[in-house]
């Protein structure tokens, strides 16, 4: 009897053996690196700061083999006055993460910049035209999921997005409306690039740049599709 005890025991602990290899099998974080700029050199006011990211990714391959597709590579930029702001920001930044995933999956920032025009109007002017309208965010995202012709002009349309949920579509569109009309906030497309700071003003002579680099993974099969991620925070040099 005691032997059938132990031979159970054996048969139990090889099991979750087992089962551990097969979770290692799983789809590795992908890793995110912003390289520069540094942490420790700050930021200068109103300058063009220049950024570059690296990914490595056991399944999808490395950045610096040109392995890693670059539109799907984004840095969130924000300004904020103290860490206090900044630690509210970027708590809010966990609660908003499956919206800004859904809109980074969906390739809507590969048309519309948050303040710089790419193909299609930007979420800046989005919002400036309809922060004010009442029930806009239903109308918007019905809009998302129809596709979109005519509005802003003739010659540009937006593709239908038939696999977004109405919720889904509803919180695109009030991130859109909330971080368009946001001049603090941007978000860039790309391994490396440049971007200006802000001009120090009399009520603003300190403050902190959080970037926020990102990369989902294909997953295994289109499957686990995991996110690795890196934050770098600037202090602004002294004036
Ligand atoms: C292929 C380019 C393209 C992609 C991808 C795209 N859009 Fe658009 N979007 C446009 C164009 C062009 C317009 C302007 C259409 C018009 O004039 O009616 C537009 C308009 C909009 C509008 C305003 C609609 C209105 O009635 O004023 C919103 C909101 C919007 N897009 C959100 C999104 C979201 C969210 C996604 C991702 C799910 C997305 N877009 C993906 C090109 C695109």
């Amino acid at each position: 009897m005691k032997r059938i005890g132990s031979l159970f025991i054996i048969l139990f602990i090889v099991g979750i053996f087992q089962a551990f290899v097969v979770v290692r099998q799983n789809n590795n974080i992908p890793i995110v690196h912003i390289i520069t700029p540094f942490a420790k050199d700050g930021f200068k006011w109103d300058a063009q700061l220049a950024y570059s990211i690296s990914v490595e990714d056991k399944e999808d391959g490395l950045s610096k083999y040109e392995e890693i597709t670059e539109s799907e590579v984004f840095l969130k930029i924000k300004f904020l006055p103290d860490s206090q702001h900044r630690a509210a920001y970027e708590k809010e930044q966990i609660e908003e993460n499956s919206v800004y995933t859904s809109l980074k999956k969906n390739a809507c920032f590969n048309c519309h910049g948050i303040h710089t025009k790419i193909a299609a109007p930007t979420y800046e002017s989005i919002a400036l035209k309809y922060q004010k309208t009442p029930d806009v965010f239903k109308k918007l995202g019905s809009k998302i999921i129809q596709g979109s012709k005519g509005v802003w002009g003739d010659s540009q349309m937006m593709p239908s997005h038939p696999d977004l949920s109405a919720n889904e579509s509803i919180e695109m569109a009030k991130w859109i409306i909330k971080h368009g009309s946001d001049m603090d906030f941007d978000i860039r497309v790309g391994l490396k690039g440049m971007f200006k700071t802000r001009k120090a003003s009399n009520d603003k002579t300190h403050g902190q740049y959080s970037l926020i680099a990102s990369y989902l993974d294909h997953g295994i099969n289109g499957k686990d599709n995991k996110e690795g991620k890196h934050l770098v925070v600037l202090n602004s040099a002294s004036k």
